[in-house]
């Protein structure tokens, strides 16, 4: 059995098998073809954070493939009206799968591990792999072959670009990092990114316009993540100089734009370049249902 906690656990040629599962489903699905591949099969969604397109892709994906998705928000204190290893062991009576969406990646590593189904990453402090997994499907539908291709991220160095450096790294996509450099990733993060794929080498600058120079697609995300809020006013001032506006676009003319979204517009992007000739954030978001049952279909079929 496997779990989907982190793209780094994943090989080069698994994330091929979730996206080429993806990609034929997607093709299905547009000519009208919802076929019950695992009728009756439920899926646990639990969330300690709020979600549009995590909840919803997941539920309309298992829905999809015949089955059905449960919402377990807040009232099932997950992490805090039992231990983890009860939650884990009681869920895996009942469900055929587990998403999570946690504060704290160790909480889905302890689930995992006690869990007798598999459990999947919905987002953490620490990574994103769904986003990632639905991101390359997008640059790939938009792009044709990605290998070389060149993803430059501008903003904070969060869950989500760690997602993108593992799945660019084991993808031989070229990746570009500018970060101011007090919330660059940790020296120990960067060894991990190192690890992940040798060879490959992330690209890291304090200058967006040097990481957009050539590249492919331009990425942001929030420079305030879910749980830290409190360091809003701090952050809002240091990413500052790391807005997404047209001027930072003009420097990639070629270059698609994409956010995991949500986004705070004025912030991390302009309204200007969200509605841009470049911007491709509704196809990317759309195509988290689309790789996301991939994943659903790669992880039933390894039990
Ligand atoms: N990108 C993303 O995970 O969106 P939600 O927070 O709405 O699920
Ligand atoms: N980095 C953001 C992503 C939201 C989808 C967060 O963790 O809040």
């Amino acid at each position: 059995m496997r779990h989907l906690l982190t793209l780094k656990d994943l090989s080069p040629l698994e994330i091929e098998e979730i996206l080429a599962t993806g990609r034929e489903l997607k093709e299905r699905y547009r000519r009208g073809i919802r076929e019950p591949l695992y009728p009756g099969y439920v899926m646990g969604m639990i969330f300690e954070k709020q979600s549009l397109r995590t909840r919803v892709s997941f539920e309309a994906g298992m829905t999809h493939l015949g089955g059905s998705a449960i919402f377990l928000a807040e009232e099932v204190g997950f992490g805090k009206r039992e231990p983890i290893c009860d939650f884990a062991r009681v869920l895996g009576e009942m469900v055929d799968l587990v998403m999570i969406r946690a504060k704290h990646h160790e909480d889905v590593v302890e689930f995992a591990h006690w869990s007798p189904i598999p459990v999947i990453n919905g987002l953490t402090d620490f990574c994103h792999p769904c986003q990632a997994l639905a991101d390359i499907f997008t640059m790939r539908e938009l792009l044709g072959d990605t290998q070389g291709r060149k993803l430059a991220w501008v903003g904070d160095a969060n869950n989500v670009a760690l997602s993108l450096a593992f799945i660019c790294g084991k993808l031989g996509i070229e990746m570009s990092l500018a970060v101011p450099k007090e919330y660059q990733f940790s020296d120990e993060t960067l060894q991990l990114i190192a690890e992940n794929q040798p060879g490959w080498k992330l690209r890291v600058t304090q200058d967006p316009v040097e990481a957009v120079t050539g590249a492919d697609v331009v990425y942001t995300d929030v420079w305030v993540s879910m749980g830290q809020e409190e360091e809003k006013a701090k952050r809002e001032k240091a990413f500052a100089p790391y807005q997404v506006n047209a001027a930072l676009m003009a420097h990639c003319p070629q270059a698609y734009f994409m956010h995991c979204l949500p986004a705070r517009r004025g912030l991390e992007v302009t309204d200007e370049v969200m509605q841009g000739k470049q911007s491709v954030i509704v196809q990317e978001a759309g195509n988290r249902m689309h790789a996301q049952k991939g994943a659903i279909v790669w992880l039933l079929r390894q039990r």
